[in-house]
């Protein structure tokens, strides 16, 4: 990627080598089935209850609260579907800018929405008043894949929890925590959440591995049947490359978070400060106090970020309008839209997600190519 300037690492990341190279062997001479009964299948049965161990500790989780999936995705829909096919007259929360991965499964049920605050973070008394008998759960994302603004995931659990006294049917707390992994703390019980989604392409591993935390108690019924795999929650010859490669990933990425989290802080406040002098008209959007050290989200009034995001292509930067996944969708961002912003706001924002390759450097070219644009 010389010469390329790539700030949309909130879509993908490249794979760490130490990562790739962790996993090389189970592509070859370990390709072994870890079910099988042969000692070579055993070590590589060790090597995914290593993984998993491994992916256990970051979360202070236990090895068996842990179900690999293939991605983000899988483990969101295992999450909401997994609660939700059991209490077929419950209800569940979401907030209003929920990855379309929650928002989409959480539609097939009675599923309501919680405000957004125009800061882009989310409206705890209109989560306590919508907290009804009936709900059965509330997922909330841990930091917003457009916006980046971290979520009070402390708060809303202690909401549940109170909320959870005298009842009869459960009520369980699921948070999507694809884009915290590379800078915030994962720890399980100090956020006191039931389940949380990792996702290893996010954090310089490999895209389709992921998992899923879910709390011992916590009953769900499994997505996928068959050969009664990951305690039968996700049946299927265990991904033991992707496994190895999440667990690799997740431990350099948490080893480094804070030093990286104020690399990447001094270069966002960089970013909005020369932005501020070069283009006044740019409004920033989303919290600048809870919010991912590599996000950066700004609307150019009166600009098309369709065009925008060409005509930095041609400059050598490559960035993003909205999320990834839905970049093939004409609508303006649902997101955006939850905070507020009307279409024509909507459409002149970009995206712009930082990463270990961003320098100094290519923050000030950036906003040059911004200001020759604007
Ligand atoms: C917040 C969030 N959740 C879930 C996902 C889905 O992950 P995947 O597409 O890897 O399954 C993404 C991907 O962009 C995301 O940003």
């Amino acid at each position: 990627m010389a010469g390329v300037i790539y700030l949309d690492h909130a879509a993908a990341t490249p794979v760490d080598p130490r990562v790739l190279k962790a996993m090389q062997p189970f592509f070859s001479e370990r390709f072994f089935n870890a079910s099988a009964t042969y000692l070579p299948a055993f070590k590589v049965r060790d090597a995914l209850n290593e993984a998993r161990a491994g992916v256990a500790h970051w979360l202070g989780a236990k090895p068996n609260e842990i179900i690999f999936t293939a991605g983000g995705t899988e483990a969101n829909n295992l999450a909401i579907q997994g609660v939700m096919r059991q209490f077929p007259d419950g209800n569940m929360l979401v907030s209003a800018f929920e990855h379309e991965s929650v928002l989409e499964p959480a539609g097939q049920y009675d599923r309501r929405v919680i405000k957004v605050l125009a800061d882009g973070r989310l409206d705890l008394e209109d989560l306590r008043s919508k907290i009804d008998d009936k709900t059965v759960l509330v997922s909330v994302m841990y930091a917003n894949n457009e916006i980046g603004t971290i979520q009070p995931l402390r708060e809303v659990a202690r909401i549940i929890a109170d909320k959870r006294r005298n009842r009869k049917l459960p009520l369980y707390f699921h948070t999507d925590a694809a884009q915290a992994g590379n800078y915030l703390d994962l720890h399980v019980s100090r956020l006191g959440v039931d389940m949380m989604t990792i996702n290893g392409g996010k954090i310089y591993g490999p895209k389709q591995s992921g998992a899923l935390f879910v709390k011992t108690g916590v009953k769900l019924e499994p997505l996928v049947y068959g050969g009664g795999q990951e305690r039968g929650l996700r049946s299927g010859t265990e991904n033991i490359a992707g496994a190895v490669g999440l667990a690799a990933a997740l431990n350099l990425v948490q080893t480094d978070r804070q030093v990286e989290a104020t690399r990447l802080k001094q270069l966002q406040n960089q970013f909005f400060k020369e932005l501020e002098s070069r283009l006044p008209a740019v409004v920033i959007n989303g919290s600048r106090r809870f919010r991912l050290p590599n996000n950066l989200h700004l609307t150019l009034p009166g600009h098309d970020n369709e065009r925008l995001l060409l005509e930095l292509e041609q400059a050598g930067i490559l960035a993003a309008a909205g999320s990834a996944c839905s970049a093939s969708n004409e609508l303006p961002s649902h997101v955006l839209k939850s905070l507020g912003l009307d279409d024509a706001t909507a459409r002149a924002s970009l995206r712009l997600t930082m990463g270990r390759q961003t320098t100094p450097v290519m923050v000030r070219q950036t906003v040059k190519a911004l200001q020759e644009l604007a």
